[in-house]
């Protein structure tokens, strides 16, 4: 659950449309790490802040902290932290050193509930992910877990549980799906559970749903949203085999396009809201001169099981390497999305219940962006 009680410098004051929000986007090459504003009145997008980071290696998937006080950013040999200042710039903190044979840092889940362990994982055959603790700032401190596959798992996607008790691995090299448990006290992780994903499915992505009963997971290769039933007790899964297809009917050159992201919307002005309205995922083209797509699943209020989906509709292009949606903080019906083919990041919004979405803003970046976390 997340917590209501640490509220931020930044986001003090609930948000509400009419106002300036402010997210920050990583890139997959270079130093620069953009401070973006999206106006929802005017429905523009500003670049207002080019920030640089320490290393020049790019900044391939960043996460920020319940708080919204604090960076994370996976870059190569190193998982860093950064302070997110008055200024809404970034203030860099610390840095967790990568063992030599695990240099592709690649995603990173910051824990919503105290002492707010953040868990690490390179891309590359055989790479443990790792429990790391922060100190009262929220800068990462220390190493001190491995959350370990075999030697043909690649991990590129992690989720936790609301408790941050259990942790989620979409393993996309050796095509699995992870259960670990984690107990912050002893720092004792253990794997609980491997599940093997069908022939061609290779996981990438996947999210805990905030009710526990849920993990949702992108089959990368296959181009599909997979469900899996949790138990909320043993935090185990179990693979429903109902999946959902994330290219339109009739698309046989599924090898044409790399399904990427899954996240839920975030019900506004309440963080600890267990029922999130959408399911929303990212799709993308291998050719930068034609379309990815993007989806949105209905969510039962109760349940948070798949009533319908909602839209398939395809982006303004390929999304290159990203098409990594993010559901803004202020309103279930945005999102924020990346395209690191055509080098931008816009801002969608949905209308008629879910029915239907589009870009309202567009900003041209000078180069390509990752993924972007909201601030407010
Ligand atoms: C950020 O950098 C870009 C590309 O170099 C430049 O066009 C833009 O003016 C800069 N913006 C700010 C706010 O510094
Ligand atoms: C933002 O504030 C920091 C100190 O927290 C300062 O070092 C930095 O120069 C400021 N950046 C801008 C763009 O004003
Ligand atoms: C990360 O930590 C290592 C080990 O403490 C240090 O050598 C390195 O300079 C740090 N990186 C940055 C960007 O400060
Ligand atoms: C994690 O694994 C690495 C590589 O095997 C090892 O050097 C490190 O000590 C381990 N960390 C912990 C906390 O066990
Ligand atoms: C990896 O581990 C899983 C679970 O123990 C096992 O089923 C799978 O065969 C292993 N793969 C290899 C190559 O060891
Ligand atoms: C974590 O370990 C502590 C100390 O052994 C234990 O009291 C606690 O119940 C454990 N937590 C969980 C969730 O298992
Ligand atoms: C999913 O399919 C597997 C393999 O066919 C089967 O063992 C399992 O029972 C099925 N799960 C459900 C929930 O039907
Ligand atoms: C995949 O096939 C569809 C239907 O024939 C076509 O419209 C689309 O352009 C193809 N996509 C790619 C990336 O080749
Ligand atoms: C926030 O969400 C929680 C969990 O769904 C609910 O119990 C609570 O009433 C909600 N609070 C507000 C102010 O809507």
């Amino acid at each position: 659950m997340r917590s209501l009680s640490s509220l931020s410098l930044l986001a003090a004051v609930p948000s509400v449309l009419g106002d300036k929000h402010y997210f920050f986007s990583g890139f997959f090459a270079g130093s620069t790490i953009a401070g973006i504003e999206f106006d929802d009145s005017a429905n523009s997008l500003t670049l207002v802040n080019n920030i640089t980071a320490q290393s020049s290696d790019g900044s391939k998937w960043i996460a920020i902290d319940e708080r919204k006080e604090n960076v994370y950013v996976a870059t190569t040999g190193e998982i860093q932290s950064y302070a997110v200042t008055a200024n809404k710039s970034l203030e860099y903190k610390s840095n967790i050193t990568l063992s030599s044979s695990c240099q592709n840092a690649n995603f990173i889940a910051a824990a919503n509930t105290a002492p707010y362990t953040v868990f690490g994982v390179a891309y590359s055959t055989g790479c443990a992910a790792q429990a790391i603790t922060v100190d009262d700032t929220g800068s990462l401190q220390n190493a001190v877990a491995n959350l370990t596959y075999n030697t043909t798992a690649g991990v590129h996607g992690l989720d936790l549980s609301p408790d941050a008790a259990f942790i989620y691995s979409a393993d996309d090299m050796g095509n699995a799906v992870w259960v670990h448990s984690y107990n912050s006290t002893t720092q004792a992780a253990a794997e609980l559970q491997y599940l093997a994903a069908p022939e061609g499915a290779n996981p990438r992505h996947l999210a805990v749903h905030p009710n526990g009963k849920w993990v949702y997971v992108i089959y990368e290769e296959a181009n599909s949203l997979a469900v899996y039933a949790r138990d909320t007790e043993t935090g185990l899964l179990t693979d429903k085999n109902t999946t959902y297809s994330l290219l339109p009917a009739g698309f046989t050159n599924t090898s044409s396009y790399w399904a990427d992201e899954v996240k839920f919307s975030l019900p506004a002005f309440n963080a600890s809201a267990t029922s999130p309205k959408y399911l929303i995922t990212g799709t993308r083209s291998r050719t930068t001169s034609l379309q990815g797509y993007v989806s949105a699943f209905a969510l039962d209020a109760t349940t948070g099981g798949v009533t319908e989906q909602l839209f398939l509709l395809p982006t303004t292009s390929s999304g290159g390497s990203a098409n990594a949606v993010a559901p803004a903080p202020f309103s279930e019906e945005y999102f924020a999305i990346t395209d690191s083919g055509s080098n931008f990041v816009e801002v969608w919004k949905m209308d008629d219940e879910g029915m239907s979405a589009a870009s309202v803003a567009h900003l041209g970046l000078g180069a390509g962006p990752a993924n972007v976390v909201w601030v407010n």
